[in-house]
């Protein structure tokens, strides 16, 4: 990859945010990742933050569908946030449920909790906070439209259905990316949506390298162009 770090003006007064949204298994992690250490910023994985809610939920035998109670949780758990080797982790109560969040159990509840409407304010103000570790590669499904907007740094990942869904099997994850790709775009508070100004990237035949690459190269190609 090019190289052109954030030894710039305009990143050295104000944190600068590279937004990559889109749909599942359309290799947001991997990429986010990758690009996050090729510039040495910070790695915000936000699906990790829904996913967190969604497992201390279920470890509460609660009704993810009680919307009420669910936003009450935000209010009243103990989270903090921890930047450990430029990857930011939520904690809750000092732990870090690395695995847990990962089961089958956790991803099935977390659709739900990710629709609610009260979580994603929650969660807007933690992801916005996030600067405080500088420099960001964040991951979502609404970070260039609803928690960053004003980014200049926006990309959308995508690849067609058949083919992430392949992915997740090769992954060993069982999932309905049709149901979940359905959940992410038609819930009514902030929708997976192409973000104004964000380059698209439709991954199918593209390795993990490629996609980086164009990614990094766009960044480098805006902040000439911004003269950061
Ligand atoms: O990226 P992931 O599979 O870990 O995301 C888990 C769920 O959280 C998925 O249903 C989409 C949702 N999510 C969201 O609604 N907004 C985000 N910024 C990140 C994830």
């Amino acid at each position: 990859m090019s190289a052109r770090g954030p030894g710039n003006k305009k990143a050295m007064t104000s944190p600068l945010v590279i937004a990559i949204d889109g749909t599942s298994a359309s290799g947001k992690s991997t990429t986010a990742r990758r690009v996050a250490r090729h510039f040495g910023y910070t790695y915000v994985d936000t699906g990790a933050m829904y996913r967190t809610l969604a497992w201390h939920c279920v470890m509460k035998h609660m009704d993810l569908h009680d919307e009420k109670a669910v936003a009450a949780v935000c209010r009243k758990w103990k989270t903090s946030l921890v930047n450990v080797d430029h990857h930011v982790r939520m904690l809750v109560d000092g732990y870090f449920p690395e695995s847990e969040i990962r089961t089958s159990e956790a991803t099935a509840a977390v659709a739900i909790v990710a629709a609610n409407t009260k979580v994603r304010e929650w969660m807007k103000t933690l992801q916005q906070s996030c600067i405080q570790f500088g420099n960001l590669v964040m991951e979502g499904r609404d970070i260039g439209t609803a928690i960053f907007p004003d980014t200049d740094f926006k990309f959308y990942l995508d690849a067609p259905l058949a083919e992430r869904s392949k992915r997740r099997w090769a992954d060993g994850v069982q999932e309905d990316l049709a149901k979940r790709d359905h959940s992410d775009s038609q819930r009514a508070s902030n929708p997976l949506m192409i973000p104004l100004g964000a380059m698209v990237i439709n991954n199918s035949g593209l390795t993990i390298e490629q996609t980086c690459q164009l990614i990094v190269d766009e960044v480098n190609r805006r902040l000439a162009a911004r003269n950061y």
